[in-house]
């Protein structure tokens, strides 16, 4: 049994789209690192502050335009597709603000942190006929394209169990939008959402999910374990945690074999296929150089579906995206 190769587009010779980074904070940096050398272009950035919009220019997308103002970003006729990166409280009035301007949107994970505000966004979109996807970039790397084939083909036998956890030790000192609860703080949607969306991806979707958690005092959620199942009888066991780092590996176990995927699962990673006997049958081999670079294959994914005039992505639904965050706050209000 051999891993099939990755079908991902290349991103040097996708369609070029125009991008608008809305907000000018640490993921619009690393976006507009990973489109250097692809066929997308960063023409313009948005920050509250000019100051701020010039400076972010000046260290990562010399050639794009600078707006003090998010209005004005979205009223860039250059701007084709808006890369909303604001804190997940803000997603609904910048994803509308760009929407209501006619651009294409690549919504941050998570869409919005409420299902309602991410219904609306969806809404929204299909309404003004624009493309709309949620920026959960893992779902376009090559080895999450693999797993997909390896899935579709049945090599696992189907799917029992799904492993997969995501830590980061990044409070009560790191950034304030995870401590706050006025900017949607919390493990949950920043963290443990790759594990949730992951296991919905393996699973073909989640029917229930329970956990059991902690608060900070502050009451955004700090750390939780959460049992998810799917519409087949598979089921995950995950965990996410703001104040320890934990392994961030993931598996995807079955009778006949076995997918393990290496740190940081969510990111271009290394995955081994493992067979019923625990011996390894076949490796694809990530580039740990690669990290957030692999936002390029989101990009290109946006680019090929916006060409193609599709409003959304079925690798990542709206649908899907919504359901997500309905589960979020489901388990995150378990706790309260
Ligand atoms: N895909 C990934 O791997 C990944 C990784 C990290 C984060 N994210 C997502 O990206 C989003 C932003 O996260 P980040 O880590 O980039 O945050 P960040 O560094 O704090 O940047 C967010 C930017 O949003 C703008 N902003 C607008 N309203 C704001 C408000 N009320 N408070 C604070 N900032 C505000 C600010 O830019 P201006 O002041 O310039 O306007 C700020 O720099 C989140 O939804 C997060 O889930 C994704």
């Amino acid at each position: 049994m051999k891993l099939p190769p990755p079908r991902t587009p290349d991103p040097a010779t996708a369609p070029p789209l125009r991008w608008g980074l809305l907000g000018a904070g640490w993921i619009a940096g690393e976006m507009a690192d990973a489109l250097e050398g692809t066929a997308q272009q960063v023409v313009a950035v948005g920050s509250r502050s000019r100051e701020r919009a010039e400076d972010f220019v000046a260290r990562h997308a010399p050639n794009a335009s600078a707006h003090g103002d998010y209005a004005e970003l979205v009223a860039d006729p250059e701007v084709d597709v808006v890369h909303v990166a604001t804190p997940h409280s803000e997603h609904l009035e910048h994803a509308l603000l760009a929407i209501r301007a006619g651009k294409h949107v690549l919504v941050e994970k998570p869409l919005a942190p409420t299902p309602e505000e991410a219904q609306q966004i969806a809404d929204a979109a299909r309404e003004a006929g624009v493309f709309c996807m949620e920026a959960m970039w893992t779902r376009f790397l090559p080895h999450v394209d693999v797993l997909r084939q390896v899935l579709e083909a049945g090599l696992l036998g189907g799917v029992s169990t799904v492993l997969a956890d995501h830590g980061q030790l990044l409070w009560p000192d790191g950034p304030q939008r995870l401590a706050d609860p006025d900017l949607a703080g919390g493990a949950m949607l920043d963290l443990g959402i790759y594990p949730l969306s992951f296991a919905s991806l393996v699973l073909g979707g989640i029917t229930a999910a329970t956990g059991l958690g902690t608060l900070t005092d502050r009451g955004v959620d700090r750390r939780m374990a959460y049992a998810v199942q799917g519409p087949d009888g598979g089921v995950g066991a995950l965990s996410t945690d703001m104040s320890a780092l934990t392994p961030t590996t993931a598996s995807v176990n079955g009778p006949w074999a076995r997918l393990e995927l290496e740190a940081d699962f969510y990111t271009p990673t290394t995955m081994h296929l493992v067979g019923a006997d625990g011996v390894v049958l076949d490796t694809m081999t990530g580039d740990p150089m690669e990290l957030h670079r692999g936002l390029r294959h989101e990009a290109t994914e946006v680019a090929l579906r916006v060409t193609a005039g599709e409003l959304e992505s079925p690798v990542m639904p709206l649908a899907e995206s919504v359901r997500i965050v309905q589960l979020m706050q489901e388990l995150v209000s378990s706790l309260r």
